[in-house]
């Protein structure tokens, strides 16, 4: 049985679909057996799969709120399932939700991007009264040169007890907008480039919360403190 990552946040363009592509890839090309759902009737992730020269990724559309039945059979012939969630439906969100193990909610780090996960964080409190899940936030489109703002931490500490920040953020590059239309993970489309290193790093994370046993050093979750002091220096 395959594990399950649905990137979701009712919040519309926080990066649902950029995160979801490149991950898919990050993961096909660490030689896992790799299925991106598109979930959101707007196909961004149909379409990367589309434009894709390679075939190593298998993307199909569920647009329906019988994800959470859907997804368990067809995950068996996967290692990792993707699942790029649009926000508009409740009910489709919450079916995806329903069936995952880790669900990534990217968001913008200020503090009314980050207030206004409030929705998302609604959904998961319903999910949670039926089963246990797995929720992290992570910071996507950090401006770089410069720190995430102390505001922006604090709200997101503010929802801690529904999910916690990964330690690994994407800053905003050039090279994700580049990559995406040509249906390339930021890696493929300049393996040098710090999307690609930050993309890698994310991906660690994230197996190492879902599949501890494989990996190699455990992650340390960052405070609020000590990301607010930490200066980051991007091109
Ligand atoms: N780290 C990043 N650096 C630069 N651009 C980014 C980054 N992440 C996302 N983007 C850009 O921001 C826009 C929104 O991203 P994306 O489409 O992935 O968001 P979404 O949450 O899927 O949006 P929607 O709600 O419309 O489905 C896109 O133009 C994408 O290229
Ligand atoms: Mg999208």
């Amino acid at each position: 049985m395959g594990k399950i990552i649905v990137c979701g946040n009712v919040k519309g363009g926080v990066g649902k679909s950029t995160l979801s592509c490149n991950l898919a890839v990050q993961a096909s090309s660490s030689g896992k057996r790799v299925l991106l759902i598109d979930a959101d009737p707007q196909g961004s992730s149909l379409s990367f799969r589309a434009v894709r020269a390679l075939d190593d990724i298998t993307a199909m559309a569920i647009t329906s709120a019988t994800l959470h039945r859907d997804l368990r059979n067809i995950a068996t012939a996967y290692d990792l399932v993707f699942v790029d969630v649009g926000g508009r439906d409740g009910d489709v969100f919450r079916s995806a939700i329903m069936s995952c193990d880790l669900l990534l909610i990217p968001v913008l780090p200020s503090q009314y991007d980050i207030w206004a996960a409030e929705d998302t964080i609604r959904v998961l409190r319903e999910a949670r009264a039926f089963r246990d899940l797995t929720a992290r936030f992570v910071l996507n489109q950090i401006v770089t040169n410069s720190i995430v703002a102390r505001e922006a931490l604090e709200a997101v500490a503010g929802f801690s007890g529904d999910a916690t920040l990964m330690k690994s953020s994407l800053h905003q590059y050039m090279d994700f907008k580049k990559s995406i239309s040509l249906g390339q993970g930021v890696g493929e489309f300049n393996a040098d480039g710090k999307a690609s290193r930050e993309v890698a790093e994310l991906y660690t994370e994230l197996m190492s919360i879902i599949d501890p046993q494989v990996s190699e050093q455990p992650v340390v979750e960052q405070s609020a403190d000590t990301m607010a002091e930490t200066e980051v220096h991007h091109d």
